[in-house]
């Protein structure tokens, strides 16, 4: 049985009796509407923590967009029964006046990191996400806490956050899963017409090509270039950005001096989407 909880006193008296056990609490923080990403993310919570805790919060925080908030899907009775099959212990899922009662002042910030690609594209983005992740862990008081590759740019403000922030949990990040034709799993997929679904793996096709040729020795900026061309062409309106980072510092790469990332937000129909992969 999955427990749902929803407020950060009873979650916290919940854990304090776990961790009196002796057990390793595992967390999974997500936005709900679950998918086989999610899920693979509660999985390896499962194997790699004695207790599971996924918790789901549509944190207006993090959204720079009111319609993309407003049309952001919620189904909580299809999660908690996704979630009851993969034997996760506790569902968290607070209100927002739970997560930001009356006179909440706080925001955390980490520098550098949030600045650009996802942050340049939706200003105070990564705020949100850098402040509700900090609440979500000291209201689970969980040891581990399990991110998916799929969000790249978040998985490394994350990371930066717990190490200057000495928060003591582990960061584990967790591969992307796609769909059979390639496109990354993603709550937004769903709002996609059936026009739009089949373009969509367009985006993943033009960064394996761009990849590819990158290893192969092509320069950089025209292998860019010529994938960015081919989102286009394919039937996004517009390419936010597709640039080839460092991994970890996520600064911009002229050459290719591994570990880089290649990373691409583009927008088809209302949708965006993003994608990443290793170079
Ligand atoms: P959400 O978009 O719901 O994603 C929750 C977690 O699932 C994130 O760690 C994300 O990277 C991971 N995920 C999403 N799609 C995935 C896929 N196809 N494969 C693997 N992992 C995938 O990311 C957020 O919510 C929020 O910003 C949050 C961290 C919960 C803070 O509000």
């Amino acid at each position: 049985m999955t427990e749902v909880i929803r407020s950060a006193e009873a979650l916290r008296e919940k854990v304090s009796g776990w961790k009196r056990a002796g057990a390793l609490v595992g967390v999974v923080p997500t936005m709900g509407a679950l998918h086989d990403g999610h899920l693979s993310l509660a999985r390896a919570a499962r194997s790699q923590s004695d207790r599971v805790i996924v918790t789901i919060f549509v944190n207006p925080m993090q959204f720079n967009n009111a319609d993309d908030l407003a049309k952001y899907p919620r189904d909580e009775a299809h999660d908690l029964a996704l979630l009851e099959a993969d034997g996760v212990d506790v569902l968290f899922a607070p209100g927002p006046e739970e997560v930001y009662p009356g006179g909440f002042a706080s925001k955390v910030t980490v520098a550098g990191i949030s600045a650009p690609m996802e942050g340049a594209f939706r200003p105070g983005h990564f705020d949100g996400v850098a402040t509700v992740v900090t609440k979500l862990f000291g209201m689970t008081q969980a040891g581990r806490a399990f991110f998916g590759e799929k969000d790249w740019q978040q998985l490394q403000v994350v990371r930066r956050l717990v190490r200057d922030l000495n928060i003591p949990i582990h960061i584990i990040g967790c591969p992307t899963i796609r769909e059979e034709d390639g496109l990354a799993m993603s709550s937004r997929n769903v709002r996609l017409t059936a026009a739009e679904r089949a373009v969509a793996p367009a985006l993943h096709q033009a960064m394996q090509r761009a990849a590819e040729a990158i290893r192969a020795g092509a320069p950089v900026a025209e292998a860019l270039e010529t994938a960015r061309s081919q989102v286009l062409a394919a039937g996004f309106a517009a390419v936010e950005y597709l640039d080839l980072r460092g991994a970890e510092t996520l600064e911009p790469l002229e050459a290719h001096t591994a570990p880089v990332r290649l990373l691409a937000a583009a927008t088809l129909g209302a949708v965006r989407l993003i994608d990443n992969i290793e170079v």
